[in-house]
């Protein structure tokens, strides 16, 4: 086997893995991806000042987000469906994140429930909640991350309705038919690992919901059960009902940033969903800038979208961020190698993240900033 140097090495090991449809739900972006692919590409404006002959022993990459110690500030984000990348992903992943010492955060469309991660992992992880018609089973899933512990909320206001992911439509992501059993026979060690589990359907929906049609598509089942009528206004009683910190997902635009700021947020997350939703909106590395213009220091700045390195972290810590999320990177490693992945993903981007800080010429991350970038470079 190739040695695993970078992301894209997991990646190429996940897609021979996984079955196509589902490898593809979390590689693929909206429409035509323009979104999904500046993400990426927009780091590559960004150029970072080196600085020579500088004492670089004793570094730490260690802070907090949202006033929680982490090793370094690199969450695991909200992934719909990781136990169908690996069989149990959301608990691996969890235990991989507990182990580093970063943030895992469960999505509620996870195939392993609330309940069976926290039975499996010791530390407190943070919960994602997307907000559907059934306001009386929003509250219950909140109180079931309450009980499990939960250390923060991640309430995503980007999601109303699923924004068309070409990929998914094609492969019928969802359905079973002749494509999809084809694309599952395909790989057969999937298949034999997948039989070892009971954890195979959404895990926090199941049994709670009534009307959940397992023959409806992804997009109709979206369309049947997240609340297109959520608003600022919800924020309220959602805050009021969980009580903890809650962190503001998917925010690309100053004013709503400010709305964030007005409603009570801990941390917004400049996010566009890593692409996935309004394809033609603008990278989230370019928004960032004018997100903490708007904000200041009133509330927690995080960022998703496009890291795909230690270095792509370091950029958006320069700029302002107080901490990141991964997404891909780790479902990639999932997919490749389960737990192992995970934890390799991380050391990855710790690495990198540690010497790209190093030749900057700093030796804390709560030291960087504007300065490590080059003005004329800045988005
Ligand atoms: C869910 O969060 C998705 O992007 O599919």
């Amino acid at each position: 086997m190739q040695p695993i140097v970078e992301i894209k090495d997991l990646q190429k090991l996940a897609r021979r893995r996984v079955p196509k449809m589902f490898f593809d739900y979390a590689h693929s972006g909206s429409w035509t991806e323009s979104t999904y692919r500046a993400n990426q590409s927009d780091f590559n404006d960004i150029y970072l000042r080196q600085k020579v002959a500088v004492n670089m022993s004793k570094r730490s990459l260690a802070g907090t987000m949202i006033g929680q110690p982490v090793a370094m500030p690199v969450a695991l984000a909200p992934i719909g469906m990781c136990g169908l990348q690996w069989p149990d992903g959301e608990i691996l992943a969890a235990q991989a994140a507990a182990e580093a010492g970063v943030p895992f955060t469960l999505s509620t469309m996870s195939i392993c429930s609330i309940e069976k991660v926290a039975e499996a992992t010791d530390k407190p992880f943070w919960f994602q909640l997307y907000v559907m018609r059934d306001r009386g089973f929003v509250g219950e899933l909140i109180d079931r991350a309450k009980a499990a512990g939960c250390s923060a909320l991640v309430l995503t206001l980007d999601l109303q309705i699923l924004g068309q992911r070409h990929q998914d439509v094609r492969n019928g992501l969802g359905t079973m038919g002749l494509k999809q059993i084809v694309q599952i026979l395909s790989r057969p060690a999937w298949c034999m690992a997948m039989a070892k589990t009971q954890n195979r359907g959404f895990g926090n929906i199941v049994g709670h919901v009534d009307g959940l049609d397992s023959s409806d598509s992804l997009q109709q089942w979206v369309a049947g059960q997240f609340d297109p009528e959520l608003s600022w206004d919800d924020i309220a009683w959602i805050k009021q009902r969980w009580g903890g910190p809650i962190i503001l997902k998917g925010v690309l635009d100053a004013e709503d940033a400010r709305r964030c700021v007005e409603v009570g947020g801990d941390a917004l997350v400049v996010s566009n969903h890593g692409g996935r939703q309004l394809d033609g909106a603008r990278s989230s590395i370019s928004v960032l800038p004018e997100i903490l213009d708007a904000v200041g220091s009133d509330i927690e700045v995080h960022f998703d979208g496009g890291i795909r390195s230690g270095q792509d972290v370091l950029k958006a810590l320069c700029l302002g961020a107080k901490g990141t999320y991964i997404g891909r990177p780790f479902v990639y490693g999932l997919g490749a190698m389960g737990k192992a992945g995970v934890a390799k993903a991380l050391d990855i981007i710790r690495n990198e993240l540690g010497i790209t800080m190093a030749l900057c010429g700093e030796r804390e991350l709560s030291a960087v900033g504007k300065h490590n970038l080059h003005g004329s470079a800045l988005p």
